[in-house]
């Protein structure tokens, strides 16, 4: 057996920074994952962990979802990858119309990074406007245009952004402050921003709500000065509810990122709209969009399977119980510390130093030095969160009522241990 160790010190010669993801560094070094079940991940050491990164969000269906699994291997006998169209990209393209608001048509694409990408690029090509305005802290992906005042990993380093990304690239964003509503229509009010792209609930710098009306003023604001409103539902598409962010704040988006959840597991995203926006996308329209992988077979059926089990009754309804249990009993525990604890359906974050977060100003001042203790403490007691402040925490339909007590026990008991 080797351990995680000696699988890092490895891993570090031929793996840029032993990783193949920057979040998924810790100190001193990570665990390396062996199987995973359910709510649990099992490392190479033989040790589990209650998980509450679930992938950083996919995993809403919990580790090897029996009937996932049985639809993916139903469709690897009949072939991996055609390039061709295929009947169940209709079937999954037609049930992603009926559930998710606003949306008619779509196009599949592999990554979350590559649906705003092209939701850009349709905002941009449809408005005749190059301005993109986003919000501090929020994340939208790894390509250039978005890497300005981001969030999640890049939150961690020194320039919240990137090396390599010419000025030129990025002169046409502009990050403003989230829940700011003056700070965003003092830009958008000039009348050159093609499109306002926005996290509904920043969850990329832990998990920052919206204030009350906030989100409609942004839509407001959008509708009145003839810029879309893209938005990033990539982590709260399918999570605080079938219909995500729109249906949970009632708010409309011109165009919807989708990501995570809707592939159960394989690499699946997808930007959708009103007929009238997407028609512009090639091969139809000519805002330009391709992709080898884009609808690939293997992870449409997980994708179908996926929306068949969130269309259960008892789906959402247990999530958010078992959200509220969580979330409850880390209230009772540290609502005499100095911490501030925010949640929707199936993602909470709790965050230490601090009594308010409503932007990414107030997340940066959380004490990171404590979440790094408290993450450690709880890795000990077999607990898995998101390794970094600025991460969400998420729940899967597999983290039941022993789960979490088990993981409440833990909490409790590492908060007593950093405390000392
Ligand atoms: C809100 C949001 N949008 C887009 C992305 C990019 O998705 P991907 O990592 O699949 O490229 C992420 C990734 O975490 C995200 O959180």
């Amino acid at each position: 057996m080797r351990s995680n160790k000696d699988l890092f010190d490895e891993s570090k010669k031929y793996l840029c920074g032993g990783v193949n993801s920057p979040v998924r560094a810790m100190k001193p070094y990570p665990f390396f994952t062996e199987r995973a079940k359910g709510p649990m991940l099992l490392d190479v050491e033989g040790n589990s962990y209650i998980d509450y990164c679930l992938g950083y969000g996919p995993m809403m269906l919990g580790h090897k979802n029996p009937e996932i699994i049985d639809a993916v291997k139903h469709q690897l006998e009949k072939g991996t990858d055609y390039g061709t169209p295929t009947e169940d990209e209709i079937t999954f393209a037609k049930r992603l119309s009926q559930i998710v608001p606003n949306v008619e048509k779509v196009r599949c694409v592999s990554t979350g990074t590559e649906a705003t990408m092209s939701a850009i690029r349709l905002a941009r090509g449809i408005t005749q406007r190059d301005k993109i305005v986003k919000f501090d802290g929020g994340f939208h992906g790894a390509h250039d245009v978005v890497l300005v005042k981001a969030g999640s990993g890049v939150m961690t380093t020194a320039s919240p952004g990137s090396i390599g990304i010419p000025k030129d690239s990025i002169k046409n964003t502009i990050s403003v402050q989230f829940n700011n509503i003056e700070a965003l229509s003092s830009i958008v009010e000039k009348g050159n921003v093609a499109g306002i792209i926005i996290e509904p609930i920043i969850a990329n710098a832990g998990c920052i709500l919206p204030e009350k009306g906030y989100l409609k003023e942004v839509k407001r604001t959008a509708k009145q000065n003839g810029t879309l409103l893209i938005m990033d539902e990539v982590i709260t598409g399918f999570r605080v509810g079938l219909g995500g962010a729109q249906e949970y704040f009632k708010v409309n988006g011109d165009i919807i990122t989708m990501g995570k959840i809707i592939g159960g597991g394989f690499p699946l995203a997808a930007f959708g709209g009103k007929k009238k926006i997407m028609n512009e996308v090639s091969p139809e329209g000519h805002v330009y969009n391709a992709g080898t992988f884009n609808g690939n077979p293997v992870s449409i059926a997980a994708g179908l399977k996926t929306l068949d089990i969130l269309e259960r009754k008892e789906t959402y309804p247990k999530l958010k119980n078992m959200t509220d249990k969580i979330t409850d009993g880390i209230y009772d525990m540290t609502s005499k510390m100095k911490t501030a604890l925010y949640s929707a359906p199936g993602m909470f974050c709790l965050y230490f130093g601090v009594e308010k977060v409503k932007n990414y100003e107030d997340a940066k001042k959380s004490d990171t030095e404590m979440f790094k203790k408290f993450h450690k403490e709880l890795l000990k007691k077999g607990v898995f969160l998101p390794p970094s402040q600025f991460e969400c925490n998420f729940l899967s339909i597999d983290h039941d009522e022993e789960v979490i007590d088990k993981t409440l026990e833990s909490m409790s008991s590492a908060l007593k241990t950093i405390k000392r």
